[in-house]
C-alpha cells in the first residue's frame, strides 16, 4: 500500500481539539513514523525535510471521520422502509437481510462495497455491528484490514427467543458468549493487524437474555475490549427495560458490567439525568445518530446537555437506520437536529413553550464530535494532528470540478464551515489511515 509512513506532508491542516472551535495549522510539516503515527508537527518556516510531499495550493488536510455507529450488514437496505417504527422495521426488513450473511459470498460482496464506499466518503474509523454469524463477522474484520480501514467489529448477540426470530438468533446464551470470544481471539490474531479491534456487541437489551448479558459483561472485564449496544433509542426500547428490570437500560447495562470506559451507547435519546451521570462516571460514550433518530428515535437527543455534563459523544450514521453513509451529512444533521430541539416543532404552540432553548450546536462542534470526539469516545489516538496520534486524514480539494464546494475566490481556510456544509465525496482527493493511502482519485501517485 502506498502512503506516507516514514515521510512528511507539508500543507495547511485543520482540526478541532475542543468543541465550537477549529485550530488551523497553517503551512506546517507533519512527519510520520514508520508505523504511520504523527512524529512531529512543525512550521514549514523552520525547514522542510527532503522528500516531503507538498500539498497543492488551495487544498486542506482534515482528520478522518470516526463513525461511531454502523450496521455493516444493513448497507444493502440504505434508504429502505424508513416509514415504519423501529420494532416493525427490525422484524420485517432488517432481520431477514442480516440473516443472509450466513452466505459468505453475499457477505464478501456487501462488506467489500461498504468499506470501499466509507473510505471514499472519509470515514477512516468505523465502529461496526456485524451480524450474529461468527464467520461473516470475521470476514468483515478481514475486509476492513485488507482495505486499510481502522475498524472496530462486533459479532451481534441476540439470543432471546421471544424477540428474535428462529431463523436469526444465537442458538443459546452460551453459544453467543463462546462465539463472541472466538471472534475476539480471531481478530486479535489476524496477521499484520495494526488497526482492527474486536467489540462485545449485545444488540440491545430487548434482544438478549440475562444469561447472555451477564456472560458478555464478564467477558468485557476479562478481555478489556470495547463494548457497543443500543441504549434508550426510542420510547419503546427505553420502556422495554423499565418493564423488564424496573430500571433503565443504562442502569441495567452497568449492572451487567457492560458500561465501561470503552463502551459506546448508540442513540441514548431518552437517558435520564441519573443515566447521564452513570455514563459519565463510567467514562462511556454516546454515538449520536441525529438522522436515524429522526426516523426511529421519537425525539431529539439532548446533545448540548450531554456535552455540558461532560459525557463523551461522537457521531454515527447508524447505517441503515439513517439513510446516509456520509459523516459530512451526519455533521449537518447534528446541527439541524439541535436547532429543531432548540426551537421546537409544533407551530401551534407559542414560541416560548415550543422547544428547549440552549440546545443548539454549531458546525464546528459537529466537526469536533465527528473527529476528535469519536476518538475520545473510543479511547484511541485518532481525530487530531498531534504527535503520537495515528495519521488518519483527508485531503480536501474545495476546487474539485466534480465537487459541490463553490467558494467564489474566497480562501478555503477562511471557509471551513462552508466547506463542511457543502463538500461531497468528489471533494476528497485522498484518504489516509495510519499513513497509508486507502482511497482517493489517485491512489497511484499524486500524494504519495
Ligand atoms: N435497535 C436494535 N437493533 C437496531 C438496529 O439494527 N438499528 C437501530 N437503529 N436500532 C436498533
Ligand atoms: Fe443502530
Amino acid at each position: 500500500m502506498t502512503g506516507l509512513r516514514g515521510r512528511a506532508l507539508r500543507g495547511t491542516f485543520v482540526h478541532a481539539p475542543v468543541r465550537g472551535e477549529i485550530e488551523v495549522l497553517d503551512d506546517v510539516v507533519v512527519s510520520l513514523d514508520a508505523e504511520g503515527r504523527i512524529d512531529r508537527v512543525v512550521p514549514a518556516a523552520e525547514g522542510v525535510p527532503e522528500g516531503t510531499v507538498e500539498l497543492p495550493a488551495g487544498q486542506l488536510v482534515l482528520p478522518g471521520f470516526v463513525d461511531l455507529h454502523v450496521h455493516a450488514p444493513q448497507y444493502p437496505q440504505l434508504g429502505l422502509a424508513l416509514d415504519e417504527p423501529l420494532e416493525v422495521w427490525l422484524q420485517k426488513y432488517t432481520f431477514p437481510l442480516e440473516a443472509r450473511y450466513a452466505d459468505l459470498d453475499f457477505a464478501r460482496e456487501a462488506y467489500g462495497t461498504l468499506v470501499t464506499d466509507l473510505l471514499a466518503g472519509g470515514t477512516t474509523t468505523a465502529l461496526y455491528f456485524a451480524t450474529v454469524h461468527r464467520e461473516a463477522t470475521e470476514l468483515l474484520a478481514e475486509i476492513s484490514l485488507a482495505q486499510g480501514q481502522r475498524a472496530l467489529v462486533g459479532k451481534v448477540v441476540m439470543d432471546l427467543a421471544e424477540s428474535c426470530p428462529d431463523y436469526y438468533r444465537d442458538a443459546t446464551p452460551q453459544a453467543a458468549i463462546d462465539d463472541t470470544r472466538a471472534v475476539i481471539d480471531h481478530i486479535r490474531a489476524l496477521p499484520g493487524n495494526d488497526r482492527v479491534l474486536p467489540v462485545i456487541t449485545p444488540r440491545f437489551i430487548p434482544s438478549c437474555t440475562d444469561e447472555a448479558l451477564t456472560g458478555l459483561g464478564q467477558l468485557a472485564a476479562e478481555c478489556g475490549c470495547h463494548v457497543q449496544t443500543h441504549c434508550s433509542e426510542s420510547d419503546w426500547a427505553h420502556g422495554y427495560a423499565l418493564e423488564r428490570f424496573g430500571r433503565t437500560d443504562t442502569d441495567a447495562l452497568r449492572q451487567f458490567g457492560l458500561l465501561t470506559r470503552k463502551t459506546v451507547l448508540a442513540h441514548s435519546v431518552f437517558l435520564t439525568d441519573a443515566d447521564m451521570d452513570e455514563v459519565r462516571a463510567a467514562g462511556a460514550g454516546v454515538a449520536h445518530c441525529a438522522l436515524s433518530n429522526m426516523y426511529f428515535g421519537n425525539a431529539v437527543f439532548p446533545l448540548r446537555k450531554a456535552l455540558d455534563k461532560g459525557l463523551h459523544v461522537g457521531l454515527g450514521t447508524d447505517i441503515s437506520g439513517g439513510p446516509s453513509a456520509s459523516m459530512l451529512e451526519a455533521c449537518r444533521t447534528t446541527v439541524a437536529a439541535s436547532r429543531v430541539l432548540d426551537d421546537g416543532v409544533d407551530a401551534e404552540r407559542p414560541a416560548g413553550e415550543r422547544g428547549r432553548p440552549g440546545s443548539r450546536v454549531d458546525m464546528l462542534t459537529a466537526f469536533h464530535l465527528a473527529t476528535a470526539g469519536g476518538g475520545v469516545a473510543l479511547d484511541l489516538d485518532i481525530g487530531l494532528f498531534r504527535p503520537g496520534y495515528h495519521f488518519d486524514a483527508l485531503i480536501v480539494d474545495p476546487a474539485a470540478a466534480a465537487g459541490t464546494v463553490r467558494l467564489f475566490g474566497a480562501q478555503p481556510v477562511e471557509r471551513i464551515e462552508q466547506i463542511l456544509y457543502t463538500a461531497s465525496r468528489a471533494n476528497l482527493a485522498a484518504v489516509y489511515v495510519g499513513g497509508d493511502l486507502v482511497s482517493g482519485a489517485d491512489r497511484s501517485g499524486a500524494y504519495s
